[in-house]
């Protein structure tokens, strides 16, 4: 048990339900091997005390918080200062208090993005990706692909009308998103000329683990195929991609480097990022047989 004293610096996660978190066990646990004074701490908060629990930040010894759904856009009225990719994005999962301000940002778009280069040594620059879903978690990847002057997005969605606002969005900050309908044909059809397709639905995610988002039956040998989704860690959709040759990266990329990306901005130092994914890995997989 580590050794908590006046000085401890306080990191929250403020969300609900965060039955399933994997934040207080990646950040405690880098916290303790790298000898760091912090401690992150899960807080389940209702909605109607949101406002004053980011207030009461300030009055204890945080040095910020994480903050997930439903809260990630609502906490924006309540910072001092905001990151601008965060503003673009309009949705922020960390924030870092300093001399009394808070300051948000979102690192769940960086996160993905960091997990190519970690995992896969892909940079986004003039690469064409598919991203299937326009929902939050997309949001925040495509805009960061366009960030990182990705050459083209098509944005497949079942609703094709929020496929066209965030393909509309992401091409005010640079014209590289172009929608889709979420079907197979769609899809195939410009697969040769991609580079990553990623899916950023729940369509897969356990209890409902037999679903797939799409079919594709045509790739090609160095297309890179990429789920968020890290319960299961290999989703039937990764599973299928795998068997057709394709290189995939489970959700525990994005996970590990959102935090990562957090952590750093928190404390200044990188996390050991290889034994996290090694530490997440294995109690993923313990709470998979659990469940099964
Ligand atoms: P998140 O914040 O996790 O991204 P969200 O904002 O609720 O969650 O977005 C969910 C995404 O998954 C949406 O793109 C949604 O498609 P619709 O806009 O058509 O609702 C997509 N999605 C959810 N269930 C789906 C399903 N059964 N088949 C295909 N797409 C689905």
């Amino acid at each position: 048990m580590k050794q908590i004293d006046v000085n401890t610096k306080l990191l929250g996660l403020f969300g609900n339900p965060l039955s399933f978190t994997m934040s207080p066990l990646m950040h405690n646990t880098a916290f303790t091997q790298m000898g760091l004074n912090y401690l992150y701490i899960p807080f389940e908060v209702k909605e109607e005390d949101f406002a004053g629990t980011i207030q009461a930040m300030k009055y204890f010894n945080f040095a910020g918080c994480n903050v997930t759904s439903p809260f990630k856009t609502r906490v924006i009225e309540y910072l001092d200062e905001l990151d601008d990719r965060a503003r673009i994005i309009g949705a922020v999962n960390t924030v870092s208090l300093k001399d009394g301000r808070l300051k948000g940002y979102n690192t769940d778009g960086g996160g993905f993005v960091e997990s190519l280069r970690f995992e896969r040594n892909v940079q986004p620059k003039g690469k064409r990706f598919i991203v299937l879903g326009s929902g939050g978690a997309s949001r925040a990847i495509v805009m960061t692909l366009a960030f990182e002057e990705a050459d083209t997005i098509y944005i497949a969605n079942r609703t094709y009308r929020k496929a066209l606002e965030l393909a509309e969005d992401v091409n005010k900050v640079r014209r590289c998103a172009v929608p889709l309908e979420l079907n197979s044909e769609e899809i195939e059809k410009r697969i040769e000329e991609t580079d990553v397709v990623i899916n950023t639905t729940k369509v897969g995610m356990y209890p409902d683990t037999a679903k797939i988002p799409i079919e594709i039956k045509k790739v090609h040998n160095k297309l890179i195929v990429c789920d968020i989704i890290y319960n299961p860690i290999q989703t039937r959709f990764l599973k299928s991609m795998a068997e057709l040759g394709c290189a995939t990266i489970t959700g525990i990329g994005m996970l590990v480097n959102q935090g990562a990306e957090a952590f750093r901005i928190w404390t200044g130092q990188m996390p050991p990022r290889e034994q996290l994914y090694s530490l997440i890995e294995n109690t993923l997989q313990q709470r998979a047989a659990a469940q099964s």
